[in-house]
């Protein structure tokens, strides 16, 4: 077969889409259409499919697919990522300026050159080209030492696989920093569709940019509209930049973005206009910045002027103030969330910060109310720096009309009238009512879920029409549906719904620790529910039991304990519970664990087995009625050492528990 007519074919597909990407996204100039575009990479993944040979690590097809990482490994910046010194206002700036010309013993009156350019509110990243190819990109992390995010960055079409033109013509090796951001629009759509599907929503667009940078599959980094802008160069071989302004010029002919509102300044006070002239023009741009930064333009001055206290003395973020209103607090409402928190909104007179009319404002918790102590009637200064939920700041004293009252979460939830808890040492209060409807989509979610009941083919949209139309008012509801209740839901067909009956038949037999686990007790998850179904036997037994009883229990702490008695002391859960066995729902009484040589005995293993696993070890312990636990504490029974003990060895020998060796550990096993 012919292959030099394919070969040629996909170098050339190749060529055009790096041509259109760049008049895209560098120029912001395209010359096809989407459409035209898709076509294109379409059949060049196509050809890449027929030929495999031909598949290059910079063609356009390999910006996806990467398999997940386990964990990301760590990438030391060859030159510091530094962080950058405030100026809160003008006089600061102008602060700035004079400084510069002390250190370079230019006098007063003289100017020097400044690059002047948005202070973009993303993440910053570097990214390393050699010989024109993406090799490596990284976070910032810490400056010295990041995360390694090629993979996720490679799927940001803004971000060139191949540096454009010979490789003569541009760096041995390349290193440039910029910011990952996401468009306010973007984010925003990014969080209404969060919302619909019931996930928490990002707080503003940095984070949203930051968290999907940051995920160790990276074909959900690929379904997130991220955008990069660079404005430093790293370490760089076989090329020399003299200016910043020069950089930056370069860089684009590469294929490489840079934001279009950058300014070459004659001198601070040119930088000082830009910068009044970029916070107006703030709320019309699709990206949000929270200030500029200015820049000695030469790099000779740069290299003199150096760092102090991991800030370059030469450049300085101009910080923009935050976007504040000041309104009137009309009412404080209770919330109730998805999952049960409570949380205290303060409605106020409609006012509009940043061009979005803002009528509601978190008051986080009730901790946050008691600090700023905002009540009704109270006149507040509200914030909104991109953020989806603005928030108030503080309240204005002297404007407190009389007779105001503290404000307190109520202690029954506003939807459901059950009991509210607020665990110890948590800030967010809680409903506990199983059936409350603020929170019965999730309930019942957790409640089906493989690890709990277990019920197959009970997926959202399903539970979504159930609890909708009214036929399911809490879990035990499941217990009762008909084939009649079923049927004229939206795309149930017979068949459907019949397999919907079988599976929830089929998880009426269960066992108790999953029963426990689904019914979604607050800090009760499976290992817990586990631990419970074993003390107790019964799950009258968990329900009568006191916090005393509980605590008693090893791993069963004080906020366990009252979690499990609040939620059992309450008529309506109880009533549900009930119910759900009226449903059928049964299981058998587990054994108890007290039998077997190491009944009641926690294990923790450090270092390497010679014999078993690690996995082995731990099953062999649990076989013998004990426990195998991750860390060390005082209710530790034994630390099995093995070779290259780690930190829980030292832990271990602080806290006097006693250890072992593994032959110990097989004599006690009563295994030889
Ligand atoms: S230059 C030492 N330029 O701000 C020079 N940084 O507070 C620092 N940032 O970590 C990098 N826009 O993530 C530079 N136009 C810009 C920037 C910018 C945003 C971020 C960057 C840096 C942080 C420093």
């Amino acid at each position: 077969m012919d292959k030099e007519k394919p070969r040629r074919e996909i170098e050339r597909l190749r060529k055009e889409l790096e041509h259109h990407n760049w008049r895209y996204y560098v120029l912001d100039d395209p010359e096809i259409s989407d459409a035209g575009y898709d076509t294109l990479i379409q059949r060049l993944a196509e050809l890449e499919k027929k030929f495999p040979e031909y598949v290059t690590p910079d063609s356009p097809t390999q910006r996806v697919g990467a398999p997940p990482l386990g964990e990301f490994t760590q990438v030391e910046h060859r030159v510091p990522m530094l962080s950058l010194g405030n100026a809160m206002d003008e006089e600061e700036t102008r602060e700035f300026d004079g400084r510069v010309k002390r250190f370079l013993n230019i006098p007063e009156s003289g100017k020097i050159e400044y690059v002047a350019e948005p202070k973009f509110d993303g993440l910053g990243v570097e990214l390393v080209f050699e010989n024109g190819l993406f090799t490596v990109g990284s976070t910032r992390g810490d400056g010295v030492k990041g995360e390694d995010v090629t993979v996720n960055l490679k799927t940001i079409k803004s971000i060139p696989l191949r540096l454009r033109g010979k490789a003569a013509n541009m760096p041995r090796r390349l290193e440039v920093r910029g910011e990952v951001c996401m468009s306010i629009k973007d984010f925003e759509a990014l969080n209404r569709e969060r919302e619909k599907k019931g996930e928490p929503l990002f707080a503003n667009p940095r984070n949203a940019a930051a968290g999907s940078l940051r995920q160790l599959d990276s074909s959900v980094t690929a379904g997130r509209p991220l955008d990069i802008f660079l404005y430093a160069p790293g370490s760089v071989e076989g090329w020399r930049f003299s200016s910043q302004w020069e950089f930056l010029q370069q860089i684009p002919v590469w294929g490489l973005r840079v934001n279009r509102h950058i300014r070459r300044c004659a001198g601070i006070e040119d930088a000082i206009a830009y910068g009044a002239e970029m916070q107006k023009m703030r709320d019309t741009l699709p990206y949000e910045i929270d200030g500029i930064v200015v820049k000695v333009n030469e790099f000779a001055f740069q290299e003199r002027l150096g760092t102090i206290s991991r800030s370059p003395r030469w450049a300085i973020a101009r910080k923009f103030p935050p976007r504040q209103e000041t309104t009137r607090v009309i009412d404080i409402v209770a919330q109730v969330g998805r999952t049960g928190a409570i949380t205290p909104v303060a409605i106020m007179e409609p006012v509009r910060i940043a061009g979005v009319e803002v009528q509601r404002a978190t008051l986080h918790n009730q901790d946050e109310v008691d600090r700023k102590d905002v009540r009704v009637g109270d006149t507040v200064v509200v914030q909104r720096a991109g953020d989806v939920i603005p928030e108030v700041v503080k309240v204005i004293p002297g404007k407190r009309p009389a007779g105001t009252k503290r404000y307190v979460l109520p202690s029954k939830c506003p939807v459901c009238g059950a009991e509210v808890i607020r665990l110890e040492g948590e800030a967010v209060a809680r409903c506990t009512g199983i059936s409350c409807p603020a929170q019965l989509k999730e309930h019942i979610r957790h409640f089906a879920s493989r690890r709990a009941m277990d019920i197959d083919g009970l997926g959202e949209k399903l539970i979504d029409q159930l609890v909708d139309s009214g036929n399911v008012r809490s879990v035990a509801d499941l217990y009762f549906l008909t084939g009649e209740d079923l049927v004229p839901l939206e795309r149930m067909a017979d068949k459907s719904a019949s397999n919907i009956l079988e599976a929830i038949d089929k998880s009426r037999q269960t066992t108790l620790e999953r029963f426990v686990f689904a019914l979604g007790i607050r800090h009760v998850g499976e290992h817990i529910a586990k631990v419970l179904a074993t003390a107790f036997g019964s799950i009258e037994k968990i329900q009568r039991a006191g916090e005393e009883k509980l605590r008693s229990i090893r791993e069963i702490g004080p906020q366990i304990a009252q979690s499990i008695k609040t939620f059992f002391s309450q008529k309506g859960n109880i009533a549900v519970v009930q119910r759900l066995r009226k449903g059928g729902v049964r299981w058998k009484t587990p054994a108890k664990a007290t039998r077997g040589r190491l009944a009641g005995k926690t294990f923790v293993f450090t270092g390497a087995l010679e014999k078993f696993s690690r996995d082995e070890a731990q099953s062999l312990v649990e076989q013998a009625g004990g426990r195998a636990s991750s860390s060390v504490s005082e209710k530790t029974d034994y630390v099995v050492v093995g070779t290259d003990p780690g930190s829980k060895y030292e832990k271990a020998k602080k806290l006097g528990v006693k250890l072992l060796t593994e032959k110990e550990f097989i004599t006690l096993l009563g295994k030889s």
